[in-house]
């Protein structure tokens, strides 16, 4: 869970309460990403992962993002915030790819995209297990044929972006379970299953519909070890934060989070990914400063109302406590 959520320590916790802890290389400079996977390492001797981005080039519409900027001008304006210039960049995914096959991670994980059959096998012959996040059963039979070792199938009801390839493509909602048990039917390579999964029950029903393991991220949340902002922290807790909803308005890109102002008042925001990221991000950074959650992004999947602040070793023992 880049952004904050995923820390060192969090990712420890899980690994070794049983669970495999993953480190969020995403937003990170390479550098940072080495420093928490050293003290990953320093905190336990369990497998863990680390999942990187896979930022395709994309060209907006550059006058529709150029439109949204302008929109966004009193809301920056009001929490005293400059908002940033609309730009591609690929997350420094040749650094971190350098990186991962340098430490050799037990795992490592992509979103946004998939790895050419070339690197895919690279890691393999390190001896990392490659996962492809997977949306829809057409990327699971390309993330198949090109070598990936497994796949994480996420649901439309998955906390915060959703992994589709297509950034331009308008996301499916065939629930999890479903466009699970299609994926496990479609493809002859190991399935891990996220989006919702959030109590014991949860993890038994993807097992039972074929996958081999449950992702989990909107459940930890809350968890001591997790770097979630207090503004992010408030409002999971707050029953006023009922519902969750898709949204564009951040990053330009689908993502699933609590429903609130921000949402409800741009939701003809344009596509372009990572590009009004860029653009929203110092508004986000004014809003989590200024405590203010119907301006602040608030990342969750529809099992919200689950997640708990206790340990994270404790989440992961009630996920597969049955
Ligand atoms: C706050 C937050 C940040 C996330 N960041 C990432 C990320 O950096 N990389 C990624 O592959 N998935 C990310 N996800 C999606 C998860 O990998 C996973 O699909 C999702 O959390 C599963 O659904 P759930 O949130 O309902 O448990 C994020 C999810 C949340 C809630």
């Amino acid at each position: 869970m880049a952004g904050g959520p995923s820390t060192p320590q969090l990712a420890a916790a899980v690994s070794d309460a049983g669970g495999l802890g993953f480190l969020a290389a995403g937003y990170k400079t390479a550098e940072q990403v080495a420093s928490g996977i050293e003290a990953v390492r320093a905190a336990t001797s369990s497998p863990y992962g680390v999942n990187l981005f896979l930022v395709s080039h994309f060209e907006p519409d550059l006058d529709a993002v150029h439109a949204y900027r302008r929109s966004l001008e009193p809301e920056a304006a009001s929490l005293g915030a400059e908002l940033g210039a609309p730009r591609w960049d690929d997350d420094e995914w040749q650094a971190k790819v350098e990186l991962v096959l340098d430490t050799r991670p037990d795992v490592v994980s992509f979103t946004f995209g998939c790895p050419t059959p070339e690197l895919l096998r690279r890691m393999a012959e390190r001896g990392i297990h490659t996962t492809v996040t997977v949306t829809t059963v057409a990327e699971a039979r390309e993330a198949a044929a090109r070598g990936a070792a497994s796949l994480a199938v996420q649901g439309p009801e998955a906390g915060g972006h959703r992994g589709t390839w297509d950034q331009a493509a308008e996301p499916d909602s065939i629930p999890l379970l479903d466009l699970l048990s299609a994926v496990h039917r479609a493809v002859d390579v190991p399935v891990v299953a996220g989006g919702g999964v959030a109590t014991a029950a949860d993890v038994a029903a993807v097992l039972e519909h074929g996958a081999v393991a449950a992702q989990v991220g909107t459940a930890y949340l809350l968890a001591e070890e997790a770097g979630t902002n207090p503004v992010h922290r408030a409002a999971l807790a707050d029953p006023a934060f009922r519902e969750t909803a898709v949204t564009r308005a951040y990053t330009g890109r689908w993502a699933r989070g609590l429903a609130n102002r921000f949402m409800a008042d741009h939701q003809d925001a344009p596509a372009g990914y990572p590009h009004v990221h860029h653009v929203t991000a110092p508004l986000r950074a004014a809003a989590v400063a200024a405590g203010d959650p119907q301006v602040a992004h608030l990342w969750s999947g529809t099992g919200h109302a689950r997640a708990r602040s206790v340990p994270a070793g404790e989440i992961t023992r009630a996920l597969v406590s049955r």
